[in-house]
């Protein structure tokens, strides 16, 4: 299998004075999972948004494979394989969760067999089939989630971006995304970037981790590294959580 490398080099936003990204970077390989994690503000949101075009950089640079994406337009990070999810879901609300699902792979130049196929094989995957004809608006908040993830990998994506995808979930749901989320970027050679609160899906999912604090990089490594960090207890989790 081909792998890829996702380098994010010294990004920064400014919104009229803040910075809310401030001189950051990371790598990511097809195969990896990283967490990158920081209190509300941190800029974890924003630097999704750079990275799939959504949003240009203040300064710094993106690159895939060492071609700089930084400059190119918005549907561009698409087709070099840098796909997301929201952190508030944005679904087609009235189309069946199939359509959700087999729209992102037409529009990725997918004749309608192929993407009706790798619709129906996301949604197996992601214990979605029974639900194949509703209407997505109809499914709880945690099925919605998934249908937004498989949504995103019907793009064929390199790089997947998740925003929150465990808020508003209990334990049981977290975990059961968590067995969902664990295996297939090795399986698919794919790049996992996800952002959460929840410390325990990040802590027991993530290979690596990178944490933020006011826009900075305020420390990064292993899990095990980063529970030890007193910098980033101080920052993040505060005194509540005993992680
Ligand atoms: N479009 C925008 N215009 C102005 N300021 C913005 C914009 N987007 C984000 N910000 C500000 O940038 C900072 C970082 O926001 P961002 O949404 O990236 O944080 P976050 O880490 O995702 O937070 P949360 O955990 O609450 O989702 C915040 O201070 C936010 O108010
Ligand atoms: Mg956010």
């Amino acid at each position: 299998m081909n792998s890829s490398e996702l380098k994010v080099e010294e990004i920064s936003k400014n919104f009229s004075g803040l910075k809310a990204v401030d001189n950051v970077s990371f790598s990511l390989q097809t195969g990896e999972i990283l967490g990158l994690i920081g209190p509300n503000g941190s800029g974890k949101t924003t630097i999704i948004n750079m990275v799939t075009g959504l949003m240009k950089p203040t300064s710094g640079r993106i690159l895939v494979d060492d071609r700089d994406l930084t400059r190119n337009k918005r549907h561009h990070f698409a087709r070099e394989g840098l796909a997301r999810t929201f952190q508030t879901i944005r679904l087609f609300k009235k189309m069946t969760v199939f359509e959700n699902v087999e729209v992102s792979g037409v529009s990725m130049g997918k004749n309608r067999k192929e993407a009706a196929q790798e619709a129906y094989r996301l949604l197996e995957m992601f214990e979605l089939s029974d639900y194949a004809d509703r209407e997505s608006g109809s499914l709880d908040h945690g099925n919605q989630r998934r249908i937004e993830i498989a949504r995103a990998l019907a793009l064929d994506p390199k790089f997947l971006f998740l925003d929150e995808p465990a808020a508003g979930l209990n334990e049981e749901e977290s975990d059961a995304l968590l067995d969902m989320l664990k295996d297939f970027p090795g399986q698919m050679n794919l790049g996992l970037l996800i952002v959460d609160h929840d410390m325990r899906l990040i802590m027991r999912l993530c290979s690596k981790l990178h944490v933020l604090d006011h826009g900075q990089t305020i420390a990064e490594g292993l899990p095990s590294e980063i529970r030890k960090n007193a910098q980033v207890m101080e920052a993040y989790f505060g005194s509540k959580v005993g992680v």
